[in-house]
């Protein structure tokens, strides 16, 4: 079975934001992952709106040419933006607004009320819903009783463990995929995977799709500070030559 990268381009939007210029544009971000490969653009529209503007959500939808996953809170706020925008995959995940990054899945099996609520629209309207849960048996069977369609297994206990508890951590993601894949579910997983730790998470047949963000903008800003600073020195060498 293939494997699809997602690419979440959250991080260009937080260093926009960080001066409030127009500048680095996710959506143009979006364009070159496309370009190299990615399968998929995955943008987080956070409540407090840290990174990722309403705006970016809207022309994301005109440009991505693959598939186009929405991370959100099951709010109605949330619910309302995705219903105009149609992304062709709502990713519903837990949120806190003191959070650093998402820390923990959403708990299915105790709000089913409340996601309820919002899968039941996004699923009438063509919306691929997709919950992002740990791989605990009790929250999968949430997610087929809710109806959704997709998982998207938290990889962040993995991603930060290490010795003994992360191949603990690795062995609950290969059970929970297997048990979610059993159960008809599609399968997909994310967070705070890097080009190090990845290799075992790709190894896991039942995983169809891969979410990843922070590892790759930062190494894209290792990667190509060089290329950044030869061209701000050719600019300046224009000026000076121009005297
Ligand atoms: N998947 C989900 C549901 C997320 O909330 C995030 C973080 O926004 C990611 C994947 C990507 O995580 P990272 O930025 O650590 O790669």
């Amino acid at each position: 079975m293939s494997l699809a990268l997602h690419v979440n381009v959250d991080h260009v939007a937080t260093l926009r934001q960080a001066r409030g210029t127009r500048y680095p544009d996710p959506v143009e971000a979006a364009i070159a992952c496309e370009r190299a490969g990615a399968d998929g653009i995955t943008v987080h529209l956070r409540e407090d709106r840290r990174h990722v503007q309403e705006r970016d959500v809207r022309v994301l939808k005109e440009v991505v040419r693959g598939t186009y996953n929405l991370e959100m809170a099951a709010s109605d706020d949330g619910l309302a933006i995705a219903l105009a925008v149609r992304p062709d995959h709502v990713t519903l995940v837990p949120e806190r607004r003191e959070e650093r990054t998402t820390e923990g899945g959403l708990d299915a099996a105790g709000q089913r009320v409340a996601l309820a609520r919002v899968i039941d629209p996004l699923r009438a309207a063509g919306i691929r819903v997709s919950l992002f849960i740990a791989p605990d048996d009790a929250q999968i069977d949430a997610a087929v009783a809710l109806g959704a369609e997709q998982i998207e297994l938290h990889t962040g206990d993995y991603a930060d463990a290490a010795g003994a508890h992360r191949r603990e951590a690795l062995a609950a993601l290969r059970r929970g995929a297997a048990r979610a894949k059993d159960a008809g579910l599609r399968v997909a997983a994310g967070h705070g995977l890097t080009v190090a730790n990845v290799v075992d998470v790709a190894a896991i047949a039942a995983v169809e799709e891969l979410n990843i963000g922070h590892a790759i903008i930062a190494d894209a800003v290792i990667m190509g500070i060089a290329d950044a600073v030869r061209s701000m020195r050719d600019a300046m060498d224009r000026g000076r030559a121009t005297k």
